[in-house]
């Protein structure tokens, strides 16, 4: 019997046994499997560790050598959320998460503290967005999934000599409990921190009025004089849940990882570097425009891969005031668009004014193809109705090469995404609705 069966048996026989209330770290030591398409599906979810919020604050932080698969494997999707001690899920307007990210790395084998080397994506940007797999405040409304016969192949041994690949989470998180503008709080105004200097004591830039340089690790946004005193700090989780199968050169064909930034001008200026700011701000309409109902804010880059091939999942990401993002292709047609999902309520996965997800694209196999060094046009809109600040507007790409393609039987069949094992699991309708 394979392991994994074993450890479900021993999970399902414990499971019968009556149980102390269920804290976050009781419920995510599950291994399972689902076998679909003839692969065996794993799942397991992790848990972060601690991190502590009291209102107003904010806490980003690096966590390296976490818990992840190992071995030679396909991903085939990465999913998360903040929840607290006792494994609830936290809403975003009390918890903002502002993003989270997870990066390969290297490190030296053997001894503590063993030189490191990074292993970023395949571009486009260079010295940031160099993750694998990162959202923010959409990241429970947002498939990941890697369709068929795709996958993002990890631990394949092309580590340096003496090297040993680990996993590195960033998780970026605002507590907005108390705070006397919980929207300027999550747009990280520079007057809201009352911060004069950012994370390395450079002072901020004249004009700089909001962005990550003013929301970093400690600082504290204003709350209202009741929680001014402190408040109860609160100790929070990101909970990852990590899907694969075992790689298989014969059934998986490799994926590239892109991502691409409209705040990169350097293809439009004519610079052989990237340069990508990562975020950016959006002004107030004008009055003239407003009269005309035109208060759309169209921010529009070009970018180019380096080796093209075919996409086969795209998603972009925004932040609250965001309506849509497409990329299009050196021609003008649509590569993909990816539209934000407002939430309508008050709980967790449906918070009202906060993006909840984000619509993703999954092109037939081989139907949406890019050449090497296509220069690819990047479109972000954003309401302009007020001015705001630290907003984003990126692409994360998955690319098949053709040849690879062609080689691997691609399977037509939509991808069944109900489970019959150990029980009967679907995935959520919405989700479903995100793949046709
Ligand atoms: C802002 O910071 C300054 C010192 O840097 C401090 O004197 C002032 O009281 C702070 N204001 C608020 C509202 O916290
Ligand atoms: C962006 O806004 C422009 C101008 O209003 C519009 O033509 C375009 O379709 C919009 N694109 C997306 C992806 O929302």
């Amino acid at each position: 019997m394979p392991p994994l069966f074993l450890v479900l048996l021993i999970a399902f026989a414990s499971a019968t046994t009556t149980a102390p209330l269920p804290t976050a770290r009781a419920l995510v030591d599950d291994a399972r499997g689902y076998v679909y398409n003839g692969h065996l599906l794993k799942s397991k979810t992790f848990l972060s560790p601690p991190f502590s919020l009291r209102p107003g604050s904010v806490s980003n932080k690096w966590y390296m050598d976490v818990a992840f698969p190992r071995g030679h494997l396909a991903l085939k999707s990465f999913n998360g959320e903040v929840v607290d001690a006792r494994g609830a899920p936290v809403p975003l307007h009390e918890t903002y998460l502002h993003h989270w990210l997870v990066e390969p790395y290297y490190v030296a084998r053997g001894g503590e503290g063993g030189q490191t080397l990074p292993r970023a994506n395949s571009g486009v940007c260079k010295g940031s967005l160099g993750q694998y797999f990162g959202l923010g405040s959409e990241t429970r409304r947002t498939l990941t999934w890697v369709p068929d016969p795709y996958g993002i192949e990890i631990g394949g041994g092309d580590a340096p000599e003496g090297y040993e690949e680990r996993w590195s989470l960033n998780v970026h998180a605002i507590d907005t409990r108390g705070a006397v503008d919980k929207p300027g709080c999550t747009e990280c105004r520079c007057d809201l921190y009352n911060v004069t200097v950012d994370e390395r004591g450079h002072r901020i830039a004249e004009g700089y009025a909001g962005g990550l340089h003013c929301c970093y690790d400690q600082t504290r946004c204003r709350v209202e004089d009741g929680f001014a005193a402190g408040g109860e700090p609160r100790e929070l989780f990101l909970r990852y849940t990590v899907m694969w199968v075992d790689w298989s050169d014969a059934a998986v064909v490799p994926v590239r990882i892109y991502i691409l930034d409209v705040t990169d001008t350097a293809l439009l200026d004519g610079k052989p570097e990237p340069g990508c700011k990562v975020e950016y701000t959006v002004e107030a309409c004008s009055s003239e425009n407003r009269a005309k109902n035109d208060c759309v804010d169209m921010k529009v880059t070009k970018e180019a891969l380096p080796r093209g091939g075919d996409i086969v999942f795209a998603v972009g990401h925004q932040h609250s005031g965001g309506i849509g993002t497409s990329l299009h292709g050196q021609d003008g047609r649509l590569l993909c668009s990816s539209t934000p999902i407002y939430g309508d309520g008050e709980e967790a996965g449906n918070e009202a004014g906060y993006i909840v997800g984000m619509s993703t694209c999954y092109p037939e196999p081989g139907t949406v193809r890019i050449r090497d060094g296509e220069a690819l046009t990047v479109v972000s809109n954003y309401t302009g109705e007020r001015r705001r600040t630290g907003v984003m507007g990126h692409f994360y790409l998955l690319v098949a090469d053709d040849d690879e393609q062609q080689q691997a039987a691609p399977n037509k069949q939509p991808p069944s995404l109900c489970f019959s094992f150990p029980t009967s699991w679907c995935v959520p309708a919405w989700m479903m609705g995100n793949l046709q």
